[in-house]
């Protein structure tokens, strides 16, 4: 019942000459939901660029306010009119980067729904809080305060990125990805039942490559990934997206 979904984050990486993998990837014929968020300068293009594709895009942030005074800021109903049908929030970067808070983020989701964006919202544990034995206990309060209560399998698709296997080449076991993913589902259950919590995606994220893609996707509770730098390139990306369809 959980459409699988390939999203690829490109973060701060892109010009218009990178929209050239939109065109390599854009006959790329899966069952599985495939959305690429780019940067916000190339969202427009980009969407002119796939208006004849299957393939979705999504932005990397937006703010919680739907207009104003915020210099510098985008909101939800701008990705909305450039092209976007979702938008990642709360990704350990900006987390880290800009200090934002699960309220925050919350704020930020419940924006993106008003402007019928689905809020692809990260989260994940650091080395440090997993060494601690903590990771349970840090990505529960993540989803508890950064989901809204009205989240939906329509409206929220939840990406469970450890912050130390972004970038890394290192990647949790199999038990550990298991492990924090049916344990999301179970929280989800418990807050907004057994229906909705089923119909929730959750994505696995941190240095997943063609390599070792389909290990991941035969994890139990892992309905796609979020990918990063091997979504920059059409052959890195197609692979993931193939051993996607094939899980
Ligand atoms: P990498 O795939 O580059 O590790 O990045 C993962 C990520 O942060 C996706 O949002």
């Amino acid at each position: 019942m959980r459409r699988k979904l390939a999203a690829g984050n490109w973060k701060m990486n892109g010009t218009a000459a990178a929209l050239d993998t939109l065109d390599a990837l854009a006959n790329t014929a899966a069952s599985a939901e495939v959305l690429i968020c780019p940067p916000t300068t190339l969202l427009s293009r980009a969407a002119e660029r796939l208006s004849t594709s299957a393939i979705a895009l999504g932005g990397q942030d937006c703010h919680a306010a739907a207009s104003g005074a915020h210099t510098g800021d985008i909101s939800a109903e701008m990705l909305r009119d450039a092209g976007a049908t979702a938008v990642i929030l709360g990704h350990s970067e900006r987390r880290a980067d800009h200090g934002e808070t699960d309220a925050q983020v919350r704020a930020k989701a419940e924006a993106a729904m008003a402007a019928d964006l689905t809020a692809i919202i990260c989260v994940g544990e650091t080395l440090q809080q997993r060494e601690a034995g903590n990771t349970l206990a840090v990505v529960r309060d993540q989803l508890t305060g950064s989901l809204p209560d009205n989240s939906t399998g329509a409206t929220v698709v939840v990406a469970y990125e450890p912050v130390w296997a972004i970038g890394t080449g290192k990647i949790p076991t199999l038990a550990q990805i298991a492990e924090v993913h049916s344990d999301l589902r179970a929280s989800l259950s418990a807050r907004f039942g057994a229906e909705t919590a089923a119909a929730i995606r959750l994505l696995y994220g941190g240095s997943v490559k063609a390599s070792n893609a389909a290990e991941i996707f035969a994890v139990a509770d892992v309905d796609g990934a979020l990918v990063g730098g091997a979504s920059l390139k059409a052959a890195d990306f197609a692979p993931i997206i193939e051993a996607l369809d094939a899980s």
